[in-house]
């Protein structure tokens, strides 16, 4: 792989151990993954935040990293991590979880990494531009980055995205390049896929098509479109967030929706060298639900939501008072947007919660006594039995709204 002088300079240490070693991780892979090149990079999202999942270990790499003193180069973000700044005490975590939590943010406050803490800073501040290369980790944001936006990112480890946001670069392999762009396989859809749950298991279901495709799986979508005003954008994150969880799709291409499908989509299309057809979404519902019992909580807001998911929400719940709590995940920049115009206040008294800095499936569930939930996120409900041993009931946002409002679950039965 080659290296310029200025990058072979950062190898040997000329801006600090700390660089030297990012560049060290970023040459290794890049020869695993045969890139001929390091590309720069305008933007770096950091996964591996929540010390739920990182533990003891996670967190002494951090913190060794961050002794020796490297500082972000780029604009960098932080994914969610394990637990609620402002509201933990209320919501049950203990003092023990958030003080690791605290130096895990520390740590890659040190490396000069923003604690945006969410998986949609595209909602903050932080949306490339199309053919902008960027050095992301969140699967789902990946996913809306490459599919929607237009930038160009592969799914980055939480090391490899420090060792991005260090040095401005990463190798140019796979989603960078044009060939590791191309579609491997085209899917029809000949179904209706309104909400955004319904997106979900779409996602989900094609994940699962092209898993196995050679390469890589990047789908090219034909046949549906996502709804038109406030509701599309969340619409296409659950799409990508479904397919992200179920077959690690890092981009996908949707007719009139995706910038390389819109201007060279028979091109595009032409490439793939397989098809499927989706004829129903019911496989994928039922799989996702699976919920058994009493519910403990509803949790919406995977991926974090917008200040549009917010207003419809309380459109929903029409001033009437949820009977179990109702969890809803976002950025913290947009809470506190939803505290200055009164949102978050008018949810609060119909009994939901705005929750920043975490979501359901990073937070440590069983501590915060949750073992079975409701949700709307393909996402949520594909990790969390395997990730927290939780039972999950999964349907639209109005089925979750109702199950909030009645405090069971009546959307459609476990199969
Ligand atoms: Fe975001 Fe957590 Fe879902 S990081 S995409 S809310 S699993």
């Amino acid at each position: 792989m080659k290296l310029s002088a200025k990058q072979r300079a950062i190898l040997a240490g000329k801006q600090g151990k700390g660089a030297s070693k990012a560049m060290e991780i970023l040459s290794a892979l890049g020869r695993i993954h045969g890139a001929r090149d390091m590309v720069e990079v305008g933007s770096v999202q950091v996964s591996g935040v929540s010390y739920n999942n990182i533990g003891e270990h996670g967190l002494a790499f951090l913190e060794e990293w961050a002794d020796m003193g490297s500082q972000a180069v780029v604009t960098a973000t932080m994914n969610p991590g394990g637990c609620d700044r402002r509201m933990w005490k209320s919501l049950g975590f203990s003092p023990a979880f958030v003080r690791k939590q605290e130096r895990v943010i520390k740590a890659l406050e040190g490396l000069g990494i923003r604690p945006t803490l969410t998986c949609t800073p595209y909602h903050v501040d932080v949306a490339p531009k199309s053919g902008e290369h960027v050095a992301w980790a969140e699967s789902s944001a990946v996913c809306f980055a490459n599919s929607v936006l237009g930038a160009r990112t592969n799914r980055e480890g939480g090391p490899s995205a420090i060792a991005a946001a260090l040095t401005g670069l990463t190798p140019r392999h796979t989603l960078h390049t044009d060939e590791g762009r191309l579609p491997t396989r085209i899917i029809a859809v000949k179904c209706a896929v309104t909400a955004a749950a319904d997106a979900g298991a779409l996602g989900y279901l094609i994940g699962r098509l092209v898993s196995s495709d050679k390469g890589g799986g990047v789908p090219f979508i034909t046949r549906v479109q996502p709804p038109a005003g406030p509701e599309r954008l969340t619409w296409l994150k659950a799409l990508g967030a479904g397919m992200a969880a179920s077959g690690s799709v890092g981009l996908y291409h949707l007719e009139g929706v995706t910038p390389e499908a819109v201007a060279h989509g028979a091109k595009l299309a032409k490439a793939a060298k397989q098809k499927s057809v989706v004829k129903s979404l019911d496989e994928g519902r039922q799989a996702l639900n699976r919920g058994k019992g009493k519910l403990d909580v509803v949790a919406v807001g995977c991926p974090h939501a917008s200040p549009e998911d917010l207003t419809r929400i309380l459109r929903l719940l029409n001033w009437k008072k949820a009977q179990v709590p109702f969890w809803i995940f976002t950025a913290e920049d947009v809470r506190k947007h939803a505290e200055e115009t009164g949102v978050a206040a008018a949810l609060g008294r119909c009994g939901a919660t705005l929750v920043a800095d975490t979501c359901m499936v990073v937070a440590p569930l069983k501590e915060l006594g949750v073992h079975t939930l409701a949700t709307d996120s393909a996402k949520a409900a594909f990790y969390l039995p395997s990730h927290h041993g939780a039972s999950v009931y999964f349907g639209s946002l109005e089925e979750n709204v109702e199950a909030a409002l009645s405090g069971s679950w009546g959307g459609p039965p476990h199969a």
